[in-house]
């Protein structure tokens, strides 16, 4: 037998509708919060990840698909999704107007050769939104509550928003080569990745899952020492902007983010435990560093598989369950063609309606409907359909009711 790769799933089932339920939230998010959808392809040149994740990243360095294509081109599957949308931005001249927001969505698999465990996975879905084009602390606070909000809103209330700002990129430099100092004299007492780290991308140290409870780690210099007083300034405004807005959050030093690009202010989305639901933060460089035009960028991303799995936890099952509004039942051919040119009506007005397409016994019929919820069931039997009649039972009351053949839909429409 044939398996899937290794850290790859199956969405089917619960996990299945618990992921429609989430994207149909999304929609609605992203309709009233005014962005627009973006797709850009699942693989890229390899160059466009070193030179916007970072050279120094694990992501680049450990966990990237890569390959030659038969064109003996480098290419890598995409292991995040703000990159490709910076390309196309710039590739695309999305940028047209000065004065336009550009505010991006894109909800699409991502790829990273991580060990797999719960809430890892090799191929795993991400939901992200790119705002480019302002600087305004504004737009920092919409950004964040918007993840936020949208989390609460599918049932995880108890998310909370770990803050931190890495400052402008002069805060970001002075920063690094004061970690550079700290750690150096202890260099041997680091993991073999950290010993490493300190030339490519200091800051990551402090994020180390392996020295993570090493007091060395504990007592190197804070990032708040290191804030230029413009940038103090944007945090204060920005806690300021969070507060009113009722959003729980914390301030979490300890929070830099897997990836190069970033300044200014990133975040996570968290619960109690420790999995992060999503990240994010501000990257004004990437864009000029790409190639393209100075246009400051935000966003996140959140994991969706995370997300179901928290979900799975505790979701009001009667939200997700199986349920229809019309069974129809039919067992003779003649019923049959009622039946299926009564449900495509129903349907096309938006009727939620299942027929037996199984030759199934009337009784499995009644115990097929009962597992679906159903509310009404619409009983077709030929002696009813020669006077022209149709019976409807009220699936909860148990009530039921002859109804005119040539009336059943507008009947029906009326009583749901
Ligand atoms: P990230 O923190 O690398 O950020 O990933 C965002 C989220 O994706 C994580 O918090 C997690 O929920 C999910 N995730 C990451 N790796 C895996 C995995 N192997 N299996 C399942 N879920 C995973 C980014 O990717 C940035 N591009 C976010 C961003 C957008 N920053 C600015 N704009």
């Amino acid at each position: 037998m044939i398996t899937k790769p290794k850290g790859t799933y199956d969405l089917m089932g619960l996990d299945a509708k618990i992921s429609n339920y989430i994207n149909h939230e999304i929609e609605n998010f992203m309709i009233n919060y005014n962005y627009e959808f973006i797709r850009t392809p699942v693989f890229e040149a390899t160059e466009l990840f070193h030179r916007t994740v970072g050279d120094g990243t694990d992501i680049v360095t450990k966990e990237t698909y890569d390959f030659k294509d038969r064109g003996d081109r480098d290419i890598t599957l995409r292991p995040e999704g703000t990159a490709g949308v910076v390309r196309s931005v710039i590739e695309n001249k999305l940028y047209g107007n000065k004065n336009d927001l550009i505010k991006l969505y894109y909800n699409e698999t991502m790829y990273r050769y991580e060990r797999p465990q719960s809430g890892r996975f090799r191929e795993f879905t991400q939901f992200g939104v790119e705002v480019f084009n302002s600087d305004d602390v504004l737009i920092d606070a919409e950004v964040i509550s918007l993840g936020f909000n949208l989390l609460n809103s599918l049932g995880l209330e108890d998310v909370l928003v770990k803050l931190n700002t890495l400052g402008d990129a002069k805060s970001r430099t002075d920063y690094s080569a004061a970690l550079v100092n700290y750690f150096k004299p202890h260099i041997h007492e680091l993991c073999e990745d950290c010993q490493k780290r300190i030339n490519t991308n200091p800051l990551r140290i402090l994020d180390c899952k392996v020295d993570k409870d090493n007091d060395i780690l504990k007592n190197a210099p804070k990032i708040s020492e290191f804030i230029s007083d413009e940038s103090k300034d944007r945090f204060n405004k920005l806690k300021s902007y969070l507060d009113n807005l009722e959003i729980d959050y914390e301030i979490d030093e300890s929070i830099v983010r897997g990836l190069d690009y970033y300044d200014e202010c990133v975040w996570e989305y968290k619960l109690d435990d420790d999995v992060a639901l999503g990240g994010g933060g501000r990257y004004n460089a990437l864009v000029k560093n790409l190639g393209g035009p100075e246009l400051p960028g935000i966003g996140f991303a959140l994991g969706i598989e995370r997300i179901i799995l928290k979900l799975k936890e505790k979701i009001d099952e009667q939200k997700i369950n199986n349920f229809v509004d019309v069974y129809i039942m039919s067992v003779s051919e003649e019923e049959k063609i009622y039946a299926i040119k009564i449900a495509q009506d129903l349907r096309l007005n938006n009727v939620i309606t299942e027929i037996n397409g199984a030759n199934l016994s009337l009784k499995s019929q009644f115990k097929i409907a009962d597992n679906l919820n159903a509310k009404f069931l619409i009983i077709l039997n030929n002696e009813d359909l020669q006077k022209g009649l149709i019976t409807v039972k009220d699936n909860i009351t148990k009530e039921e009711e002859k109804v005119d053949e040539s009336v059943i839909v507008d009947y029906i429409l009326g009583v749901i």
